[in-house]
């Protein structure tokens, strides 16, 4: 368990995203990502306002939600915020324990505690706000024993297709420029969760864009959150073309831990996934930087793929980063592998922003 005395997490529970077509979306990540469908709800199960699809590979599970109505909170959010992420859910204990200890430390209240039961057993479950329009549900489910929740029917799909992912590493969020703090402080506050790294602006910057970012964690790091803001520069950085795209702030990217990242990435390019792609050059930089490794790391597998490589006092890590899997230039995927490195791939910053940047010029958003 993790978190503070009064307010334990288990880890992250799900993530939903709401989107304007959960079925496609489903296909997309069982297709594209190597999820397996696990449940449904919808008006076969009762529901009459949205439909949802469960896909889940390792530990990673994916609620797909969308609108069957052109009003509501669905259809609301996807028309301000185009298809993203409403719902980091995180599995608690005591659900109605943790909602009442977020809400008089000042966590914004979204739905108080309410159980549902049904032939599998009972959830509790409650919802608090945090950076935008985004909340975490507080879930507890240890009585029980169903496919997801009550209302979800299973659906007994296996797929054989999996890229390798076995966890969520890590989820960001982009807040506005001010702003960085203020959620560093809710997550201190609220979770008892610690301030892992801090990254200043000049040692996240190019010649033209820069930002800022505090790594809060719960201190064992089964659930760590990432918060970046823009920081003052020459061009419109990555997180202004964010927040102005999605409407405000939310959550930018989700890094999904793999244990072999050349098999991943390279099933994921298969599959039609794209990839950000760094100049020939960083590879001379990896080369160096892990000559005494070359039995280990295989740099030019690494850069066949486009994989990114970053080494500190503690070990090293692989990582790659999607491009946008959303129509606007907001979500986007990370994929990453550990070897004893706590850290975010900081050897890889510059490179990767100017990457980001000539996308951006591209769009036109720089
Ligand atoms: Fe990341």
């Amino acid at each position: 368990m993790s978190g503070t005395d009064e307010f334990p997490i288990l880890g992250i529970d799900h993530v939903e995203f709401w989107v304007g077509n959960a079925r496609q979306a489903a296909h997309y990540y069982q297709n594209a990502f190597g999820f397996h469908r696990a449940a449904y709800a919808g008006l076969e199960t009762g529901l009459k306002d949205r439909t949802s699809h469960l896909v889940v590979q390792g530990e990673v599970r994916f609620l797909l939600t969308g609108a069957l109505a052109p009003d509501g909170p669905v259809a609301d959010h996807v028309r301000a915020h185009g298809d993203g992420v409403r719902d980091v859910a995180l599995r608690v204990p005591n659900a109605e324990q943790a909602f009442a200890v977020a809400v008089a430390r000042g966590a914004t209240p979204v739905h108080e505690p309410v159980v549902s039961e049904d032939e599998h057993g009972k959830v509790v479950r409650a919802a608090i706000g945090t950076y935008g329009d985004t909340i975490h549900s507080l879930i507890q489910r240890e009585e029980y024993v169903g496919p997801f929740l009550p209302r979800f029917v299973s659906i007994e799909q296996t797929n054989d297709r999996t890229v390798g992912i076995v966890s969520i590493d890590h989820i960001v969020g982009n807040v506005e420029l001010g702003k960085m703090n203020t959620w560093a402080s809710y997550y201190a506050e609220v979770m008892g969760f610690t301030n892992m790294v801090h990254f200043k602006d000049d040692q996240i910057s190019t010649e033209f864009t820069a930002l800022m970012s505090k790594v809060m964690w719960d201190g064992v790091g089964r659930v760590k959150f990432p918060i970046n803001e823009p920081a003052p520069a020459k061009k419109k950085s990555q997180i202004d073309e964010y927040l102005e795209f999605y409407r405000g702030p939310g959550v930018q990217h989700l890094a999904l831990r793999t244990d072999d990242i050349l098999r991943t990435v390279s099933e994921l390019r298969d599959r039609g996934v794209e990839f950000l792609r760094v100049p020939d050059t960083y590879y001379k930089d990896v080369a160096s930087k892990f000559a005494d490794m070359r039995d280990e790391v295989d740099v030019d597998a690494l850069r066949e793929l486009a994989i990114l490589a970053d080494r500190d006092d503690e070990g090293y890590l692989l990582q790659i980063f999607s491009k946008p899997v959303t129509d606007r230039p907001t979500v986007f995927f990370e994929i990453i592998q550990r070897h004893g490195s706590r850290g975010f791939g900081l050897g890889n910053f510059k490179a990767l922003f100017e990457a980001i940047e000539r996308e951006q010029e591209l769009r036109g958003t720089l």
